[in-house]
């Protein structure tokens, strides 16, 4: 393979399951598929072109879905399973606002074929929530005013939240590396950090 060959199925397929990241990191995954051909690492039975069966868990649920093999995860969970929580800006793993967790950690949805997170728990922002309960996260980015028009807010509450799960501890600088690679076009950083680690306080006051 050349890198002339280099497409979008070939780098989405290289880079299944990966985080979130900031764009220098993108660009890096996306050198590392031309130099390693997805075809030398990965071993996978063909389907397609047309739809093909998938499962998904997502949220604790269980859906079986007809799927295109080409779709990708945040085409699947908006417009098959209508989760519009999940948000798709670039389309191209630069924004973030596509983050959804895979087993509990983040990864930008739209880099992602939906067949691959077959066997995997999905959990978008309409999973965050216990209940009526808002996930501390939720709530802090409320009371701190951490949005402003919210296209970016619900991938940048999963990223938060994650953090949490890893480090229930954080300080700014952590947060500040938790939400690298989020696009927030109307600059509402600050009062994410703040949130964040107001939520983490609030986690841990509650013995969570
Ligand atoms: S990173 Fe997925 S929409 Fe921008
Ligand atoms: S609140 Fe508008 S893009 Fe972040």
């Amino acid at each position: 393979m050349t890198s002339g060959d280099f497409t979008r199925r070939t780098f989405l397929g290289a880079s299944a399951g990966a985080a979130c990241a900031p764009t220098q990191a993108a660009a890096t995954q996306a050198a590392a598929a031309q130099a390693a051909p997805v075809a030398a690492s990965r071993v996978v039975a063909a389907i397609g072109p047309g739809p093909a069966a998938l499962s998904l868990s997502v949220n604790g649920m269980a859906h079986r879905l007809s799927v295109e093999p080409r779709a990708t995860l945040v085409e699947v969970l908006r417009d098959q399973l209508g989760l519009t929580g999940t948000k798709l800006g670039c389309d191209r793993g630069a924004c973030a606002a596509c983050t959804v967790w895979l087993d509990g950690a983040p990864v930008c949805a739209c880099m992602m074929f939906a067949h691959d997170a077959a066997g995997h728990r999905i959990t978008t922002i309409e999973g965050l929530a216990r209940g009526d309960a808002l996930h501390p996260v939720q709530a802090a980015f409320i009371a701190h005013d951490a949005m402003q028009c919210g296209f970016c807010t619900p991938g940048l509450a999963m990223s938060c939240a994650a953090l949490l799960e890893r480090e229930p501890h954080p300080d700014a600088a952590q947060v500040q590396a938790a939400i690298a690679g989020h696009l927030c076009r109307c600059g509402s950083y600050p009062h994410v950090v703040d949130a964040t680690l107001a939520a983490a306080a609030a986690r841990r006051g509650a013995g969570e």
